[in-house]
């Protein structure tokens, strides 16, 4: 359990709904707080409250480190009881941070593609390592797409930062932008195209999209990275709660937690029922 890790206060600066049910939150922390790499997560909570007591995990969608200011920005959907009162968050409001937490995607500094595929709120982390890729020497030259699908171009959130920083490909399951149809099927019609063993892929989805690409991938010689979003009560490690089946080196199963050990996970070692 990362127990260096403090629960800092911040304040929010900013928290505008982008698209119906979508909020974009910035806050801004102490300078003592990790520079998130791509993957991390972080644990959210409203400082005060007692209901719920627990903090949600949220990706690291952007942050930036300007002299004695620190912003994190996250991006969530509305889904629930604490996500409905983060929405009511204004400027001013003081939260809780815990992080950045977790497991984050490996980084090739050498020339590599890079795709990203990102399903529904996966949209948050796949920004991060897009921006992270940018920033850098080598990856600002590295060809980069990014596929992007969502149950209706009114849940597509976040495509403007995204087609900033590389080409996009996108996909809904109503048809009503972009290809008709599942993002992983999208993608599955470019695979033959991709010099695979130049490529490396990022994931963040619902399960059920990760384990359709995890098909695609079976027995390809592909580095491919995914995030899981499992429930989290802790985010640190020692309730146990968040725990997933994962093959060992000799492919027999083993539970690892997600907040600890992942949420980043190599694809290929997942068991998905
Ligand atoms: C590592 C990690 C990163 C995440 N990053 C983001 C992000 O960047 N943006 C974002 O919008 N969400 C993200 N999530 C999901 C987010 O944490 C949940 O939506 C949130 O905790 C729900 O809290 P709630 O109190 O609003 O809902 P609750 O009242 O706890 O639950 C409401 C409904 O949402 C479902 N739900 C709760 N947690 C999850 C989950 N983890 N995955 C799928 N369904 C869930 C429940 O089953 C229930 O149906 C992430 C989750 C993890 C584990
Ligand atoms: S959420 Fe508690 S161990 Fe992962």
């Amino acid at each position: 359990m990362p127990l260096n890790k403090r629960i800092l206060t911040g304040d929010v600066i900013s928290n505008r709904e982008v698209a119906e049910g979508h909020f974009l939150m910035a806050v801004k922390l102490p300078f003592a707080f990790e520079t998130p790499l791509p993957g991390q997560f972080i644990m959210l909570r409203i400082k005060g409250k007692s209901e719920p007591f627990l903090g949600r995990p949220l990706s690291v969608y952007a942050f930036q480190r300007r002299r004695e200011k620190v912003i994190c920005e996250v991006l969530y959907r509305v889904v629930g009881k604490g996500t409905q009162q983060f929405s009511l968050l204004k400027f001013g409001s003081t939260v809780e941070v815990l992080g950045p937490l977790g497991r984050s995607f490996t980084i090739f500094p050498s020339e590599k593609d890079v795709i990203l595929i990102a399903g529904g709120m996966g949209i948050a982390p796949m920004t991060y390592v897009a921006g992270h890729y940018r920033g850098s020497k080598a990856g600002s030259k590295m060809k980069m797409i990014c596929y992007t699908g969502a149950r209706s171009m009114d849940d597509l959130v976040a495509l403007e930062r995204m087609e900033v920083l590389c080409k996009t490909k996108v996909s809904t399951d109503d048809g009503s932008r972009g290809y008709h149809g599942m993002v992983t099927d999208l993608f599955k019609n470019d695979f033959p195209t991709l010099n695979i063993k130049k490529t490396v892929i990022y994931a963040c989805g619902p399960r059920p999209m990760l384990k359709a690409l995890a098909a695609i991938l079976e027995d390809q010689p592909v580095i491919c990275e995914v995030s899981l979003e499992e429930r989290m009560a802790c985010g640190v490690g020692v309730c146990l709660g968040c725990v997933t089946a994962i093959k060992d080196d000799r492919g027999n199963k083993q539970y690892k937690r997600v907040c600890k050990e992942g949420p980043v996970f190599n694809i290929k070692d997942i068991m998905w029922d």
